[in-house]
């Protein structure tokens, strides 16, 4: 049975993988790529799929409600797979209105735009919102992020994403719209955006660039290879339960600074540069206001429930991404042109030096 799909944000990092993970495993799917190609969104990120006759992509802003309520009055999706977003804290401590733009009010805009097409017609309907771990705030030494884990986050970007996630829940208790959500860890992976840690480091390593490490370093995230994340959500969009949210991690923390020192080991190697050379270029900065100590997930129901777990183990993981950003110089160089090095400039205090 065809089943037209809209998914948002799909020429960004996670986006990208679920638009190619849907359209290859499931050609009978329409599946309409909405994304406003933002900074972080990045056409050449679906070279593969884009001629395959289920792929349509639909450049569009996700706040231009007359726009969104146009699409889905012409294409009558019967469900949403929800990634559009501002993604980057550190963005979003300099600028948190552009967060609740995209991040609030897109989502709003989106569920009503579903809600005015389907209300009272729910039967074979679902609405899925990708969010992230960061809404329960930080762990300390011990524990889990579990899906009953209460929300407290602490920077504008969590905020605005527990504030979506609220929407979606308040949209199904009070319209009756059937939705999921899940909540996942840091993903690292091919064509992620060199703002994030992981892409940054292999950037730089590449460019003989300081590792900028805020604060200590012994700062933990709980890593996921995005493959394993894109199979997750196509398990939870099509056996997740209505109403229900999943956590996805990778079973897998890393002290920035253990991670960034592997980074470096690995990076040597693959370049033939001797063992330590990259290491040297790692310099401690000022840490990220309102830094999050620890992140780590709970994965256990989507694993007892859904049979979900990670298939690829972070050596591996690490080793193809690097592999990737070896083999893409073309697209490093284009998305870190332009834009990019104004950002950079500024967030590391490096325009004069
Ligand atoms: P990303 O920044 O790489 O991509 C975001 C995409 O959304 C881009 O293609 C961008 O062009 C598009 N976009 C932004 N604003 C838009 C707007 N107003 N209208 C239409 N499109 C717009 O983000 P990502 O890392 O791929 O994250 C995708 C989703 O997954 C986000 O909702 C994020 O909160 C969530 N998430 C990310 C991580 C992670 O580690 N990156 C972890 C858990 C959850
Ligand atoms: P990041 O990749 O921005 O993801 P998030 O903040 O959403 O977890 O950062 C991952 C960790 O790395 C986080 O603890 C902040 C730290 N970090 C640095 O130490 N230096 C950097 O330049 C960046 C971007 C992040």
């Amino acid at each position: 049975m065809s089943k037209k799909i809209l998914i948002t944000g799909g020429a960004g990092f996670i986006g990208s993988h679920v638009v190619r993970q849907l359209v290859t495993k499931y050609p009978d799917y329409q599946v309409f790529n909405l994304d406003a190609l933002t900074y972080a969104g990045n056409l050449t990120n679906l070279t593969d799929v884009e001629h395959r006759p289920n792929y349509h992509f639909v450049k569009g802003d996700i706040t231009d409600e007359t726009a969104v309520n146009a699409l889905f009055a012409e294409h009558r999706f019967e469900a949403v797979i929800h990634l559009a977003a501002e993604s980057h804290v550190d963005r979003s401590i300099a600028d948190p209105f552009a967060f609740v733009k995209t991040n609030v009010l897109g989502t709003v805009v989106l569920l009503q735009a579903f809600k005015e097409l389907w209300f009272n017609n729910w039967a074979g309907k679902r609405f899925y919102h990708v969010s992230t771990d960061e809404v329960y705030g930080t762990l300390g030494e011990t524990g889990l992020f579990t899906e009953t884990t209460p929300y407290a986050p602490n920077s504008p970007y969590s905020a605005s994403k527990a504030s979506s996630d609220h929407f979606v829940r308040a949209y199904g208790e009070t319209y009756g719209m059937p939705f999921v959500i899940s909540n996942c860890s840091n993903n690292y992976g091919p064509n992620h955006f060199p703002e994030k840690l992981i892409p940054l480091c292999i950037h730089n390593i590449l460019h003989g660039k300081p590792l900028p490490i805020y604060g200590n370093g012994k700062f933990i995230r709980d890593w996921l290879y995005v493959v394993d994340h894109a199979r997750a959500i196509d398990l939870v969009f099509h056996r997740g339960v209505d109403f229900e949210t999943y956590n996805i991690g990778g079973f897998n923390e890393w002290t920035n600074i253990d991670l960034v020192k592997l980074l470096c080991q690995l990076m040597d190697e693959k370049l033939g540069k001797p063992i330590g050379t990259s290491e040297g270029l790692i310099t401690y900065i000022t840490d990220r206001p309102g830094h999050d100590l620890r992140y780590a997930i709970d994965a256990r129901k989507i694993n007892a429930e859904l049979g979900w777990k990670p298939t690829v183990t972070f050596e591996q993981g690490l080793a193809q991404t690097i592999d990737w950003f070896l083999n893409n110089p073309e697209w490093l160089a284009n998305v870190t042109s332009g834009s990019y090095q104004g950002y950079y400039d500024k967030q590391y205090n490096t325009k004069d030096k």
